[in-house]
């Protein structure tokens, strides 16, 4: 038994000496995956800190049920054969060091942006690579403290040697399968990002609003700009089917809000390194020029030194 794991409670498990699964970063996606998975295998919650571990240990509402989280600090994470990191991708360095305490055999990132190559070099895991999801989850503070909200249920591929986690999540209802090509897909996945995000975030307006004037253009021009640099990383989309692929996403988002422009709202750091700078970093090395996506980094971290420099800051 683990001693860090007296006094908690899952719904279906004991707390095993060594987790199937856990999930570092009890937020948002984290814990919708967490109450999900939690009914067909053991699965661990990493929290922030141990007020945290508690409050999910006392019971928090996901998906309109009570979830009683097998949760525990960063400071004392459990042994776990399998992880799914779950924090936002500036706080990346701080799971890998904490994946590394765990002993895994292999740690799966879940995040947006590029973090794969952040988490390899903090944490010597045999297998560390990141999938993407399309699953979608907030949080809400309520009278009672918060809930979480899933917002649409999506489908998730990971890379070649995840069939054991890929498995797990099919086993708890979730639409999940190993996907060969996991790098085309990741570069799928950041052209959407990099189109969508910053631009919705700096105009404070909804996905769909993108896809109207004034705004259509300039989310036409990201895709445009954005397209020739991920083609040559090995995007399998032609220019149209680029095009097509970000409106498409934007359409059937119409109503949400991008990821960046509720941390613009909430006054948080935003994912702009890991999305918009990933592909800055890509474009200089291959030598291309990217001036409208260097204007949106540029804005975003302007948004963001303005929330953390004012005296109202918060971070
Ligand atoms: N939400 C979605 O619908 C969605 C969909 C697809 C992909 N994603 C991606 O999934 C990732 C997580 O997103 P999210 O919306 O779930 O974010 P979130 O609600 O902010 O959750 C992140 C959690 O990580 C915790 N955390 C931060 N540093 C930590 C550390 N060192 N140790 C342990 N926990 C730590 C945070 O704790 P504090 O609360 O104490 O800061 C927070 O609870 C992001 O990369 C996001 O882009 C999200």
């Amino acid at each position: 038994m683990n001693p860090n794991a007296a006094h908690m409670t899952s719904p279906a498990h004991a707390s095993p000496a060594r987790y199937p699964l856990a999930i570092i970063g009890a937020g948002a996606l984290g814990l919708h995956f967490a109450a999900r998975l939690a009914g067909a295998v053991p699965v661990a919650v990493v929290a922030r800190d141990a007020e945290r571990a508690a409050h999910l240990r006392a019971g928090v509402e996901v998906g309109g049920q009570p979830f009683r989280a097998d949760a525990f600090a960063a400071t004392r994470p459990p042994l776990a054969d399998w992880l799914i990191v779950l924090v936002k991708a500036g706080d990346t360095a701080a799971a890998a060091a904490i994946a590394e305490r765990m002993q895994p055999v292999g740690v799966l990132s879940l995040q947006n942006g590029l973090t794969g190559d952040l988490l390899r070099a903090h944490c010597r895991a045999a297998l560390v690579d990141q999938g993407i999801t399309t699953e979608g989850a907030y949080r809400e503070r309520t009278a009672a403290g918060e809930r979480v909200q899933p917002s649409g249920a999506g489908e998730t591929l990971l890379p070649p040697g995840f069939e054991a986690v890929a498995e797990m999540l099919v086993r708890a209802g979730l639409r999940a399968r190993v996907e060969p090509d996991i790098a085309r897909a990741r570069l799928a996945k950041l052209l959407v990002n990099v189109a969508i995000n910053p631009l919705a975030a700096i105009h404070r307006v909804p996905n769909g609003a993108l896809l109207e004037p004034p705004y259509r253009a300039a989310l036409d021009e990201l895709v445009r700009e954005a397209w020739p640099v991920l083609r040559t990383e090995g995007l399998a989309l032609d220019l149209d089917a680029a095009l097509a692929r970000v409106h498409a996403v934007a359409a059937a988002t119409a109503a949400n809000r991008a990821s960046m422009l509720q941390d613009v709202l909430a006054g948080r750091r935003t994912e702009i390194d890991a999305i918009t700078g990933a592909l800055l970093r890509m474009a200089e090395a291959g030598g291309f020029e990217v001036p409208a996506h260097r204007a949106m980094h540029a804005l975003v971290r302007r948004i963001e030194h303005a929330a953390f420099d004012s005296p109202e800051g918060r971070g």
